[in-house]
């Protein structure tokens, strides 16, 4: 055999050997726990036969073990590639579990590490998929240190290009980090779970006992930490579910999100229904998201963190094929006020739209932020200050709606004219001023009332006077602060034109290294 021939035999002996390794029983442990093989979730995420795997033959150095033994596997227990999602280049990485539990030693690290520069050169979304016990315990340090040079490609991509991680098993210790950091975490109900430390640290350390699911499950991440925003049932659907977030996202901060053509089919036919939407009764809740699937194209709307802070609605849209980032106050859940979560949640969805070229509508319906002991201890004030600080900095066109509530703080926070708003509408139910009419009322005829033989009847008669002298939407538009009032009934038209309008904002904040947020 000549030399050619021989190096093409130690190829295919390669091949065989990387295809062999496969632990069957391994992966048969996996497909009983509900969970799918690393290259099953490859296969379902990216478009058909487009996937690219790279370095599918390191192994880990012998050197570098310095304590128990480490597995000699080829690509040592992480896919890493690159292909198309919806016809667009992506990159990823897929641990596998059965490889170890997925731990990151050294050269594991170093392959995630590749790929993320590789993303970040080429502009392209990064997408890891996560099924790991963390930081591998034989490789001491040098897992550390993979893991601290994971987080720094993800702070360096950040704002850069969309990062999206997909809790597939366990994400634990320094795990969870990473997830953190990028935009967009995806978790599966009863497989996926994320905790700084687990049920049996948590239970020596405070001798509380906690199952895996009860302490990071996809339930609490999703409905009480927020940490997670997208949580489906099975695997399959949530890499579908990444899917389909991706088709709202540029590739990165240089590009605008990609356009569609829209039929005739996906334009709302029944309009004037906004017309009826607001109930006459000002406490009486509705349901924001009506409003929302009212205006923008039939069922574009692919809401994120549904669970959490349900007080504020976000999520992507589509106007007429082009997309828009949507921040809704919802009147259904603690009145719409604004609270530390709520803030939390729209701010960080702000700085997303903000960084990707993406569009705020707002739909403002809040009667002011949460009063209380709870809320003022724990930062209702500096957590509050996010959002008006996420709006303020933000340059990508803004535009606001006042549906109904748009009372003292909240009316500043919710992208006011003067916080940067571009267009700024309000219905004729908008009820706009430093307080809502019973407060004012109180406040202003505090004296009168305390005199007076029948104070509710004052009381009452002075509240609907202050409705209709002070707290509509006329004064707020004879004075410039919103540019129109409009009928509810033409606000997708009246939002279609606006928006077309401001395609050619262009704006930057003045040079700084960067601005301090409130953390
Ligand atoms: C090396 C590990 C490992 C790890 C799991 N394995 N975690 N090997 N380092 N961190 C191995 C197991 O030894 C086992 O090998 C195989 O993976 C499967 O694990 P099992 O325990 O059998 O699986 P399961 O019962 O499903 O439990 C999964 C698990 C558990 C909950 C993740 O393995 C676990 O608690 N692991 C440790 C988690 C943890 O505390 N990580 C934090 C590390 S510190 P065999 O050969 O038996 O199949 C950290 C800090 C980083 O990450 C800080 C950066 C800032």
């Amino acid at each position: 055999m000549d030399v050619k021939g021989r190096n093409f035999t130690r190829f295919l002996e390669r091949r065989k050997l990387y295809e062999n390794q496969h632990d069957t029983g391994a992966e048969n442990r996996q497909h009983a726990k509900g969970k799918l093989t690393a290259w099953e979730r490859i296969d379902i995420l990216f478009d058909e036969d487009t996937f690219e795997e790279i370095d599918a033959y390191v192994t880990p150095d012998k050197s570098d073990t310095g304590f128990g033994k480490v597995q000699q596997a080829y690509g040592d227990g992480v896919i890493i590639g690159h292909g198309l999602i919806r016809g667009r280049l992506t990159f990823a990485y897929a641990q596998d579990f059965t490889v170890m539990g997925g731990s990151l030693g050294t050269v594991h690290a170093a392959k995630i590490m590749k790929i993320q520069d590789m993303a970040q050169k080429m502009g392209a979304p990064m997408i890891g998929l996560i099924d790991s016990g963390g930081a591998r315990i034989q490789e001491g340090v040098a897992s550390l240190a993979g893991y601290a040079g994971i987080f720094y490609r993800n702070v360096q991509s950040s704002g850069v290009i969309p990062q999206i991680s997909v809790i597939m098993g366990p994400a634990a210790g320094g795990a969870v980090y990473s997830p953190s950091i990028t935009d967009f975490v995806f978790m599966t109900n009863q497989t996926s779970y994320m905790f700084v430390t687990g049920p049996n640290v948590v239970k020596e350390v405070l001798n509380e006992d906690v199952t895996f699911n009860d302490l990071g499950g996809a339930g609490i991440h999703s409905k009480k930490s927020g940490v997670a925003h997208m949580v489906y049932e099975d695997e399959e659907n949530t890499l579908l579910g990444v899917r389909q977030l991706l088709s709202y996202l540029p590739s990165n901060n240089m590009e605008n999100p990609p356009e569609m053509e829209i039929s005739e089919d996906e334009t709302p036919d029944i309009e004037e229904k906004l017309r009826d939407i607001v109930p006459d009764d000002p406490n009486k809740p509705y349901d924001v998201k009506d409003v929302i699937n009212l205006i923008i194209d039939k069922r574009s709307f692919l809401e994120i963190s549904e669970n959490y802070a349900q007080n504020i609605v976000v999520g992507f849209g589509r106007l007429d094929g082009k997309v828009i980032g949507i921040v809704a106050n919802q009147p259904k859940t603690l009145a719409g006020t604004l609270d530390i979560d709520s803030s939390n949640k729209g701010a960080r969805f702000i700085r997303f739209c903000d960084a990707f070229n993406v569009p705020l509508l707002i739909l403002e319906d809040v009667p002011g932020f949460l009063p209380g002991i709870d809320q003022e201890h724990n930062g209702i004030i500096r957590h509050g200050a996010k959002m008006l600080y996420a709006f303020a900095d933000s340059t990508v066109p803004r535009i606001t709606v006042i549906l109904r509530k748009s009372y003292g703080g909240a009316y500043c926070v919710m992208n006011s004219k003067n916080l940067g708003g571009d267009f700024n509408f309000a219905w004729p139910t908008a009820e706009i001023a430093v307080m809502g009419p019973e407060g004012a009322v109180a406040i202003l005829y505090r004296k009168e009332l305390a005199a007076s033989e029948d104070p509710a009847t004052m009381k009452k008669e002075l509240a609907a006077r202050y409705r209709n002298e002070i707290a509509n939407p006329y004064v707020a538009d004879e004075r410039g602060f919103i540019d129109e009032v409009i009928d509810p009934a033409e606000t997708r038209m009246k939002l279609i034109r606006s928006y077309e309008a401001l395609e050619t904002k262009f704006m930057n904040n003045p040079a700084r290294k960067h601005g301090n947020i409130p953390l």
